[in-house]
Order: C-alpha cells, then sequence, then structure tokens
C-alpha cells in the first residue's frame, strides 16, 4: 500500500497525487460517467490539475484515491465535500473509474470508509448526495450502506432529450450508529 489513509478490507483510500492525473482525466471524459456526474464539457488537464490540487488547500473538500489492495490499482475516486463544520454535514461523491470494476461492491465498501471517517473523525451529523434517477447502480450501492431517499428534484436533470429527477439521498450519524450491520462493519 501507498500512503495509505483509510483501510478496508480489499481496498483502501489515499490521497490523490500528481501521477493520477491523466488516469483521472480519462475517467471524467467518459461519456457515460460524465453524464452520471452532471457535468457537459470536457475536462481539460488545466481544469484537472486545479481540481486535484484544491482538494488539500482547505479542509472543506477530502478527495480520496481508491485502490484496490491486490496488485495496489487505482479504480476511482471518492470523498466528502463542501464540509460544513458548523452545521456538521458534508457531501459525498463517488467515481469507480475502471468499469470493469464495477459491480463488485468496491464503492459500497468505499463509501464505508468515507463514512465512519465523516462521523467518527469529523464529528459530522448528515452526510448526503445528489443522485439522478436513471442511475439505478449508484442508487442501489448508496442504499446498500444506509443511505435514505429524502427527496426529490423533479425533472431537475436534462440529457439526452429528457428530462429525469434527482434524488436527495442521506444519512444521519443516529442512523449509522443504530445501524446494526454496519456498526459490526465498524
Ligand atoms: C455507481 C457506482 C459508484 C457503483 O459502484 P459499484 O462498486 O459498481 O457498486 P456495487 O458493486 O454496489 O454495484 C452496484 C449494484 O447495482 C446493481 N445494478 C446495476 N445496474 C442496475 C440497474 N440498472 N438497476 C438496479 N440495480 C442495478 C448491481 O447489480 C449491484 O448490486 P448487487 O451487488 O446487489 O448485484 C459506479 O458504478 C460508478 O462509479 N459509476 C460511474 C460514476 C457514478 O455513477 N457515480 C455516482 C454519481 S451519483
Amino acid at each position: 500500500m501507498h500512503n495509505p489513509f483509510l483501510i478496508g478490507e480489499r481496498i483502501y483510500l489515499r490521497p490523490l497525487a500528481e501521477e493520477d492525473l491523466d488516469r483521472c482525466m480519462r475517467w471524467i471524459n467518459d461519456p457515460e460517467i460524465l453524464s452520471t456526474l452532471g457535468r457537459r464539457f470536457p475536462m481539460s488537464r488545466t481544469l484537472e490539475r486545479e481540481w486535484l490540487t484544491s482538494h488539500y488547500k482547505s479542509e472543506k473538500d477530502l478527495g480520496l484515491a481508491i485502490v484496490i489492495k491486490d496488485g495496489d490499482v487505482h479504480i476511482g475516486n471518492c470523498g466528502l465535500h463542501q464540509i460544513d463544520y458548523q452545521n456538521r454535514n458534508a457531501e459525498f461523491g463517488i467515481m469507480i473509474g475502471e468499469k470493469e470494476h464495477w459491480g463488485h461492491g468496491f464503492a459500497p465498501e468505499a463509501a464505508k470508509l468515507i463514512l465512519r471517517y465523516g462521523f467518527d473523525e469529523l464529528n459530522l451529523h448528515r452526510i448526503s448526495l445528489e443522485v439522478y434517477s436513471h442511475n439505478k447502480r449508484a442508487q442501489k450501492a448508496y442504499e446498500k450502506v444506509g443511505f435514505i431517499h429524502e427527496g426529490t428534484l423533479r425533472e431537475a436533470y436534462f440529457r439526452n432529450g429528457c428530462y429525469y429527477d434527482d434524488l436527495i439521498m442521506g444519512i444521519l450519524d443516529t442512523e449509522w450508529r443504530q445501524n446494526g450491520t454496519t456498526v459490526l462493519d465498524r
């Protein structure tokens, strides 16, 4: 493991580094991935570098690389964004960029590590996210770790000639601690 920050069973999360830049650009410019994140325009190298370096300038954004321990393979990124220490909330984001690794439970494992860090280390009260209604895969992954569908911004996202709903999902620290399965995993 290189520079591990949070360590799970099959994966670990580490800070993003300059050498991750090309990989991250390839992922973010993949149209299938782009459509799940709501971006319209391609990401340039300059913008991607700014995004990468901006993460550690303040304690408002924590972006981490998701790496499979076996073979040390960087497969995606995840993190907490817009961390608000007064209201004790933050937004969760994740992308498994290497599609061959979709469906193997890596996103739920990474999400659990981030939730534990957010609740048990940063003392957050609420972690939320937005997911478009067409992204069933992501909704399923989020439900597995205890995110609850809290509300719907109807037809807020336009893609491929159609409007889709923007779903708000969230989890509270109390729910995280009450959830038997999750507590066992902690
Ligand atoms: C969404 C994402 C994070 C999920 O990661 P993952 O590691 O593949 O998650 P999982 O391994 O839990 O697999 C997803 C689950 O959704 C299920 N699924 C896939 N397509 C589905 C569909 N159309 N309808 C319902 N369930 C579906 C899979 O079967 C799997 O469930 P299972 O383990 O019970 O079989 C990953 O696919 C990804 O990064 N996608 C691109 C970027 C993205 O969408 N980010 C999230 C933006 S909100």
